[in-house]
């Protein structure tokens, strides 16, 4: 029986906050007794050893992909914190082009990594490896920061999400009606009718019932968690309503829920000193949000 729960962190922008947050959450949750395993999974940009004051690695996750080792598990490296352990990303620039055997192989010693809970902080922006890797997740966390251009990223990252393993989906089932009908709703402007995804699935019933009422299922079953970090006024607090009402009229997406994470000046100084914020300073805002972000997870 499957016991490793796969929390996926990731968002449409670089620099708002996701190994940040990944890393103090895995902090969090190993406090809190859980057998943790960081996976920095942001090839190409992977940084997540430095919160945790880690210099010296001796295999890396792109030592996996590229075959120089047989097991994902050969790359865990020990944190010093006790029940934390990581898997430094490396240097993988082609990462993106990760051809589908591998991604699926990449999935399966994921699944088998010997962990309570494998935190995965996973590059900015929506590319195919991301997209993926949210779809395996038992549950995705979405950072971004409070400007209005941010949280509209999050409705457009979203969205490309969804069409991609809608996709997926109508081709693994080899339905060619349904593909076309989602590449029409891929251009809103030019197709009306299909503007939201109530519209799509009204539309796909009538093209290929069965096929239309199980994809209808990666609707209802993703809820990710939206994560608005370095809020400061009243105003950033709400800035994550719109997106959730975006998502709900336009997507048929309800949010599980919406974090706030506080702007924090100690959070800068905690990573100059490569400590984790939550071991350095227990009590300090940024340290209470994500702890509390950490109990929401483990009520699922
Ligand atoms: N709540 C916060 N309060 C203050 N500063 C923060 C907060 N969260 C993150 N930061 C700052 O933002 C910077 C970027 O954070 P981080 O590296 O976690 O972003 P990222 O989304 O992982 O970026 P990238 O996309 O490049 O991987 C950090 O140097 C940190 O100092
Ligand atoms: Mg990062």
């Amino acid at each position: 029986m499957e016991r490793q729960k796969i929390i996926a962190i990731a968002g449409p922008k670089g620099g708002v906050g996701k190994s940040t947050i990944s890393a103090n959450l895995a902090v969090a949750l190993a406090g809190i007794g859980k057998k943790v395993i960081a996976v920095d999974f942001d090839l190409g940009g992977a940084n997540l050893n430095v919160f945790f004051g880690i210099c010296e690695i001796k295999h890396t996750f792109d030592d996996f992909v590229s075959k120089k080792i047989s097991g994902l598990d050969s790359a865990v490296i020990k944190t010093g914190i006790e029940n934390l352990r990581m898997i430094h990303g490396g240097d993988m620039p082609n990462i993106a082009d990760l051809p589908f055997n591998q991604k699926a192989d990449l999935i399966v010693q994921l699944f088998k990594l010997d962990c309570d809970m494998a935190i995965l902080d996973l590059g900015a922006g929506s590319s195919a490896n991301v997209v993926d890797f949210l779809y395996i997740a038992h549950k995705t966390l979405i950072v971004t920061t409070p400007e209005v251009t941010s949280v509209l990223k999050v409705y457009g990252f979203v969205k490309s999400a969804l069409f991609r393993w809608l996709a997926v989906h109508f081709k693994t089932r080899q339905s060619v009606g349904l593909l076309s009908l989602l590449e029409k709703a891929r251009d809103p402007k030019n197709h009306p009718e299909l503007k939201t995804m109530d519209d799509f699935f009204r539309n796909a019933v009538q093209i290929d019932p069965e096929t239309a009422e199980s994809a209808k299922k990666i609707l209802t079953t993703f809820r990710p968690t939206i994560i608005i970090n370095r809020v400061r006024t009243t105003n950033d607090v709400k800035s994550g309503d719109s997106i959730k009402a975006l998502m709900g009229q336009y997507l048929g997406i309800l949010c599980a829920e919406m974090i706030i994470v506080p702007e924090d000046d100690t959070v800068r100084r905690s990573i100059a000193s490569m400590k984790p914020l939550l071991l350095q300073n227990p009590a300090a805002p940024f340290s209470l949000a994500v702890k509390q972000l950490a109990l929401k997870l483990l009520e699922d």
